[in-house]
């Protein structure tokens, strides 16, 4: 059975965390294995650089490699290792959040992030990415009423406008492998599409 990488999108508050608990469930129902697991994270040295980039004001190009050295780890400890043994690998944000994060969000060149990606994944890319995609204000506003903000989630509403506009901008750009889900709707209803796209995706 080939490996079956999934990654999960959007601005923070958008409601992806919700659905990776369905994604899990369901496949593990069909008799997957199934990996789940995050970024910045997933290993404990990306565990590690996550406290650091989440809680600590820095430079931006030294947040950017911050998170391409525990993309590095993660890769190498956790999905290759994963795909290999034909496992669906679930993860809670990847490549495309650094374009969105980082180049939509601070203005990190796009062509600096594009050849990080090559050197650290350059022929590994998701099998599918599903984008979460919800009003940056409702969005904001979500984030902003939890109890611990991270230095992300207290930027200001233009940034989350940026981030969004980013990511929408890849989804247009690679249609074969996007698929955004209105996070504005309810959860059954993101759910049915979920389904629709994994039938269509995976069979
Ligand atoms: P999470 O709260 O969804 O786990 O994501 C952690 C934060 O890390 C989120 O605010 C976005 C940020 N982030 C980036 O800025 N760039 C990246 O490449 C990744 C993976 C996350």
């Amino acid at each position: 059975m080939t490996g079956l990488f999934i990654t999960l999108e959007g601005i923070d508050g958008a409601g992806k965390s919700t659905h990776v608990d369905y994604l899990a469930h369901r496949f593990a129902a069909a008799g997957r294995t199934v990996v789940r697991t995050r970024e910045p994270g997933g290993t404990a040295v990306g565990e590690r650089i996550r406290e650091l980039v989440l809680d600590h004001a820095m430079d931006v190009l030294a947040e950017t490699l911050l998170i391409f050295s525990a993309r590095a780890q993660h890769l190498h400890e956790v999905v290759r290792p994963a795909l290999a043994a034909g496992s669906v690998v679930l993860c809670d944000r990847f490549t495309d959040a650094t374009f969105a994060y980082q180049c939509g969000g601070r203005g990190v060149p796009e062509p600096s992030v594009e050849a990080l990606a090559a050197l650290t994944h350059g022929d590994l890319a998701p099998d599918l990415t599903l984008l979460f995609d919800t009003d940056a204000s409702i969005a904001r506003a979500r984030v902003v009423a939890r109890s611990a903000a991270d230095r992300f989630e207290r930027e200001d509403l233009a940034f989350f406008e940026r981030v969004r506009a980013r990511y929408l901008a890849q989804a247009r750009r690679e249609p074969g492998r996007f698929c955004v889900l209105d996070g504005g709707r309810s959860i059954a209803e993101v759910q049915a599409s979920i389904e629709r796209v994994i039938a269509r995706h995976v069979g």
